[in-house]
């Protein structure tokens, strides 16, 4: 994809945080969107914000599939073509260190693993049919590595990272391009609930522009802000008795900052 406008995009995850700042920068350059999540009301009082015409909402559950069939029914029915499909629709509960209650990890599994599964299996028959299409995956620095109270959250991040790695080669000869999206630190709800300090944080319409730049570029990754993200990609090159040694230090700080 060259440009955006025009272009006919679904975002996922597009009721709050970086979806929603990226509905507005993406119509803002002449995009039209299908915006989903679960609340319809943040769906439908985005839409009143955004630039140009054609937008529509298309509430739906990821770890409902039949909620991603119907969605993708109704967005093929209203445009002509969809152009690229990125899906941001994620969950996070902060790790303190204790054990998290077993219902509650996965609940994060079902959302942000498997609700990926659950897109990609409408998203994919429909781009092969189309004969082309975007698929942009958002995983995070915190797949990067294994990090000090980062789980399970950490843990499906590092899966959609392998999962886009394996679709971006698989699907190439569909001419279906797969990119994968990993923030630092963005200021949204979903980082509202870190009490730790958290390093080069920036806000949601910064990570919105980065994203909307990269994908119009022939780059796999769209990793932003740069100097937090190469700091954390010069960590998974440390042998591991390097990399262990700071994780200790990071836990031990960050237990003497929760007490
Ligand atoms: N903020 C950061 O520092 C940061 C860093 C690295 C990666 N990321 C990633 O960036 C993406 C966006 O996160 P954010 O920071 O913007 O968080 P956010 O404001 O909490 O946004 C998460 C979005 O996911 C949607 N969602 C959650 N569960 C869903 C479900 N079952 N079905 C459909 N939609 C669902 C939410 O909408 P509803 O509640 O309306 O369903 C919301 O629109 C996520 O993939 C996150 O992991 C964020």
């Amino acid at each position: 994809m060259k440009t955006v406008k025009d272009k006919h995009i679904w975002i996922i995850g597009a009721s709050s945080g970086i979806g929603e700042a990226l509905a507005k920068e993406l119509a803002a350059r002449g995009a039209v969107l299908a915006v989903s999540a679960r609340r319809k009301e943040a769906l439908e009082s985005l839409l009143t914000t955004l630039d140009g015409d054609g937008h529509i909402a298309a509430p739906l559950d990821v770890t409902k599939h039949d909620d991603i069939k119907n969605a993708m029914a109704q967005i093929r029915t209203a445009f002509p073509s969809v152009d690229s499909v990125i899906d941001l629709a994620a969950l996070y509960t902060p790790d303190d260190g204790t054990l998290q209650k077993l219902s509650d990890i996965h609940k994060v599994l079902d959302v942000n693993i498997g609700g990926i599964f659950n897109v990609i299996d409408v998203v994919r028959p429909f781009f092969e049919k189309q004969g082309y299409g975007q698929l942009v995956l958002c995983g995070s620095v915190a797949g990067y590595t294994g990090l000090t109270r980062g789980q399970p959250y950490s843990a499906t991040k590092a899966a959609i990272m392998n999962l886009a790695q394996s679709l971006h080669v698989d699907l190439e000869p569909y001419q279906i391009d797969v990119k994968l999206i990993s923030p630092g630190f963005v200021d949204t709800p979903l980082t509202e609930k870190n009490t730790f300090k958290m390093p080069m944080i920036i806000d949601a319409d910064e990570a919105a522009r980065a994203i909307a730049n990269g994908v119009v570029q022939s780059r796999f990754e769209i990793h932003f802000p740069k100097r937090f993200t190469f700091c954390m990609k010069l960590l998974r090159m440390m042998p591991y008795w390097l990399y262990f040694r700071l994780m200790r230090k990071a836990r031990d700080s960050a237990a003497s900052d929760s007490v």
